[in-house]
């Protein structure tokens, strides 16, 4: 394997297990302040971005490059508030989003059009999670600081991690 990619995809190797950190610490600070649904939500994003960088691992390792498991660091692990929290969330899903534009840009570069195909399912896999991201922040916004839409907040947030594990069924 070319190694300017083996060194771009290590690097996103540990992106991706950092996410998955920093989203569990998310999940547990939600399941203290008793926001079950958003927990549930949160530890399956987690799970979610554990599965982006074993997909990772597996590809570089299968294109005869050598996969490094990274050292995490610790994540944060209080949060002001649940928009807050999101605000973070989508905070760091851009900065996730322009690792992987630069890693398909060292792919054009290196002409590794394989390594390239391969990326572009992160490519949309990152347009959705924006998406997603700004779609729960807006209907935060909505909420404020009304009790009541935060237990309905809550409950929806189960009810999108359940549909969204239904879709998925089956695809690894
Ligand atoms: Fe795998 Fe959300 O970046």
């Amino acid at each position: 394997m070319n190694q300017r990619i083996e060194k771009a995809l290590n690097e996103q190797i540990n992106k991706e297990a950092s996410s998955s950190q920093y989203y569990l610490s998310m999940a547990s600070w939600a399941e203290t302040q008793g926001l079950s649904g958003t927990a549930v939500f949160m530890y399956a994003h987690s799970d979610e971005e554990r599965f982006h960088m074993l997909k990772l691992i597996k590809f570089v390792n299968e294109r005869g490059g050598k996969a490094i498991v990274p050292k995490i660091e610790q994540p944060p692990s209080d949060f002001e508030s649940v928009q807050r929290m999101f605000e973070l969330l989508l905070a760091h899903e851009l900065t996730v989003t322009h690792s992987i534009n630069e890693v398909v840009d060292v792919c054009l570069n290196e002409k590794d059009y394989t390594t390239h195909n391969f990326m572009q399912w992160y490519v949309s896999e990152q347009m959705e999670e924006e998406a997603l991201a700004r779609s729960i922040l807006d209907k935060l916004k909505l909420i404020g600081e009304q009790k009541g839409g935060m237990y309905l907040f809550d409950r929806e947030m189960q009810e999108i991690t359940a549909a969204g594990a239904k879709n998925n069924d089956g695809v690894a």
